[in-house]
């Protein structure tokens, strides 16, 4: 299994020739998601028992029947929940440090890794106008870099105060259901801002807390830089301003729309976020990069430290290693892949600029898309998009002629645009991400609803 004999050259052969073939597409097709399991039994059952199988069998089965069994997120008709577009460059990395077995927790074992993906760190760290003290470390994911982030804010507020006091995070309706289920894990009360159109403002969150009338218990207020939904952008200034007045840990969570933080034409839409003492965004959604990969930044890493920091006599000798940067004391995590390595080399080969573009495509599409909706007396746009997402309605639809409309397109590998809801109605929402998508597309999806 671990040496090079004639088999593993047959795989590498053959691996490599399938990797290279989806590396190729362009543009990657939709293929279908679910399906019945007594379908994939057919190529899978019996794989796994005692006696193995030739490889190029194992194969087939997933390029025959697994493979076609994926929706494809980073094809330009995935145009749901929150697409992927990692590029080519990225994909192409990933793959080089899957085969390197890289152990990113400390400087002692991958300071190369470390460094550079602290390059990419400071680079976002740069954009959000954070100190140059800020810092950091790649996760999974939004959820678990809102975990880590949230698990220091309430710790910073148990340090300050008597212990077995309740601790709350106020936060908008808005706010990603990671929040929601972090709140949960962490036994935090939410307080709930509730707003006049989605948007957390500094006024909003000020009602909140007088109604509420127990500021103290506020050890965090959490900001959306884009929510999922709608892509509503909280108003970051005042929400800060607010914060700081409570004595509470800022946090914005920016998994998705941070990214615009590279798009000079919306980028004052972000101002204030310089003022976070904790940042998320997800490179895997909008800085195209491959799954999975969160950047999450801290204005003070030392205070995350403090709490993350996993002591062990086994562990000692990684903190005791000069110049150490171990990203591991960074958040909920030990073990780590170094996911921030991708983005690294695709940034690096592409420069910044073309990242920019590309996300200004996204933020064009939608406002292509927005005009062309307005267009048909038979759609209603319901809010001008702000990043990616266009919500809008066909006009006296009920939910079941959304979900057919959608199930037709999926069915015609037309597009994956499954429907949203709206203030309690169903209704339909395009994400833009992937700078391909052709408006010829769009106009497709909108006139299969006339
Ligand atoms: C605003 C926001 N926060 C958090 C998340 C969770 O991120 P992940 O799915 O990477 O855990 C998402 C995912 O869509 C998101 O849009």
């Amino acid at each position: 299994m671990h040496s090079v004999d004639a088999t593993t050259e047959r795989m590498i052969r053959s691996v490599l020739a399938f990797a290279e073939n989806r590396l190729r597409l362009d543009p990657v097709p939709l293929d279908e998601g679910a399906r019945d399991p007594a379908a994939l039994d057919v190529v899978t059952a019996g794989l796994l028992g005692d006696d193995g199988h030739d490889p190029d069998q194992v194969l087939g089965a997933w390029a025959s029947m697994l493979a076609p069994a994926v929706i494809s997120a980073d094809s330009p008709r995935f145009l749901g929940f929150i697409p992927a577009a990692p590029t080519k460059a990225s994909l192409l990395f990933d793959m080089l440090i899957s085969c390197a077995s890289i152990q990113g927790i400390s400087w002692l074992e991958a300071a190369g890794a470390i460094h550079a993906e602290n390059q990419v760190l400071r680079l976002i760290a740069d954009r959000a106008g954070l100190p140059e003290s800020a810092g950091g470390c790649f996760v999974s994911g939004g959820s678990a870099g809102n975990l880590s982030a949230l698990v220091v804010a309430r710790e910073v507020a148990k340090r300050k105060a008597e212990t077995g006091r309740r601790w709350r995070v106020a936060v908008g309706a808005d706010a990603h259901s990671s929040i929601v289920n972090t709140l949960r894990i962490l036994e935090l009360d939410p307080l709930t801002v509730n707003t006049d159109d989605h948007r957390v403002t500094g006024a909003a969150l000020r009602a909140a807390v007088e109604a509420d009338g127990d500021p103290s218990s506020i050890a965090a207020v959490v900001a959306t830089a884009g929510t999922t939904n709608a892509g509503i952008i909280d108003d970051l200034a005042d929400v800060s301003a607010v914060a700081r007045e409570l004595g509470a840990w800022f946090h914005v969570d920016g998994a998705y729309g941070g990214a615009g933080l590279f798009a000079p034409s919306i980028r004052a839409k972000y101002d204030g976020i310089e003022n976070a003492d904790s940042f998320v965004v997800d490179p895997h959604k909008w800085l195209f990069a491959p799954f999975d990969c969160a950047a999450l930044l801290y204005r003070d890493p030392s205070i995350a430290r403090s709490v993350h920091k996993q002591d062990a006599s086994y562990l000692d000798v990684i903190h005791n290693t000069p110049a150490e940067w171990n990203p591991t004391d960074y958040a909920y995590h030990l073990t780590r892949r170094a996911r921030g390595l991708p983005l690294w080399f695709s940034l690096a080969v592409h420069g910044v600029r073309a990242y920019t573009e590309a996300i200004e495509t996204a933020i064009r599409l939608a406002r292509q898309a927005a005009a062309e909706i307005e267009s048909r007396d038979f759609l209603e746009l319901i809010r001008e998009p702000e990043l990616g997402v266009v919500l809008f309605r066909r006009l006296s639809w009920s939910p079941g002629q959304y979900t057919e409309w959608a199930d037709r397109l999926l069915h015609d590998q037309v597009a994956f645009i499954p429907p949203t809801a709206w203030e309690g109605e169903t209704v339909a929402r395009f994400a833009f991400l992937h700078p391909q998508t052709p408006m010829d597309l769009v106009r497709e999806i909108l006139d299969r609803m006339a």
